[in-house]
């Protein structure tokens, strides 16, 4: 039983921590939340995508991706931010697609364009046997997806990771990205330690919205830097690889000529 003074008079601490929840609270509710938001995500609930909202897993510039709950499992969600959205991480090709999809310059618009693309190349993925989280469903500037973690505990990013397998894992990677370019026609465009999770020991392509096809002339200069990164990064633990390598591995990828 807690000390009834305990509880009338909270000590200073307890009051800091109050108000810094409260803060935090607010600062989620201000941009994510907005009121187009919730009534989005109460439709979302009513296909029965899922049933409540748990807590974030991530809040990043662009959006954030929370944990959701269904009977049964866990969903993520992911909320774009339409207030302030930056386009600049976009591939300039993307944005202009996403421009002539929303037929309009208009910011919410543009959104949900994103959030739909995301969804759709998820599909393409998961169709094509990449490992992703399966896409479940989109409305306006939200996501719905597959939960990738386990008891309900979301997967780490390999950036958070102590790899105990490397060259396994580089391995698997590297096979990854060539069905990516080669069966889902796609180059990832941002790939990072950041944006790869790490799930029953293998790794799990996220944050695929900006995404284009193997076949468009930025293709090759995207796919050029995202190995760059991750050779980059695999070299650090040690496995011997170098981006031209990475390239090798993969496969050149079909110009667009030859697409045509
Ligand atoms: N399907 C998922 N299951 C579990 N966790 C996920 C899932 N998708 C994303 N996350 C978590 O949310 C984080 C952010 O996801 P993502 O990169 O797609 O969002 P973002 O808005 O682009 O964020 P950032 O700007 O930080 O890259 C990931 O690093 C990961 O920790
Ligand atoms: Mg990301």
């Amino acid at each position: 039983m807690p000390d009834m003074e305990e509880l009338l008079y909270p000590t200073k601490k307890e009051r800091v921590e109050d108000r810094r929840k409260e803060q935090r609270h607010r600062k989620l509710q201000d941009e994510f939340f907005d009121h187009p938001t919730l009534t989005t995500i109460s439709r979302l609930i009513t296909q029965g995508q899922f049933e409540s909202i748990d807590y974030p897993i991530s809040t990043g510039k662009e959006g954030g991706v929370f944990r959701a709950t269904l009977p049964g499992g866990f969903r993520a969600v992911k909320v774009y931010r339409i207030g302030n959205t930056i386009f600049k991480r976009l591939p300039p090709a993307v944005l202009e697609d996403l421009i002539r999809e929303a037929g309009a310059h208009q910011r919410a618009r543009l959104v949900f364009a994103w959030a739909r693309r995301e969804h759709t190349i998820l599909r393409k993925l998961a169709a094509a046997q990449v490992r992703c989280p399966e896409p479940y469903g989109y409305l306006r500037n939200v996501l719905v997806m597959e939960f990738i973690g386990t008891d309900g505990v979301p997967a780490a990013t390999l950036q958070e990771m102590v790899v105990e397998d490397p060259g396994g894992l580089y391995e698997e990677l590297v096979e990854q990205i060539r069905r990516m370019v080669h069966n889902a026609e796609l180059v990832h465009g941002d790939l990072s330690p950041y944006n790869l999770l790490l799930w029953e020991g293998k790794p799990v392509f996220i944050d695929v919205g900006q995404s284009i096809p193997s076949a468009h002339p930025e293709a090759s200069g995207l796919l050029a830097r995202d190995v760059a990164t991750l050779a980059k990064f695999f070299g650090r633990w040690g496995v011997d690889t170098s981006p031209e390598a990475m390239l090798e591995s993969i496969g050149p990828i079909r110009s667009a000529s030859e697409a045509a």
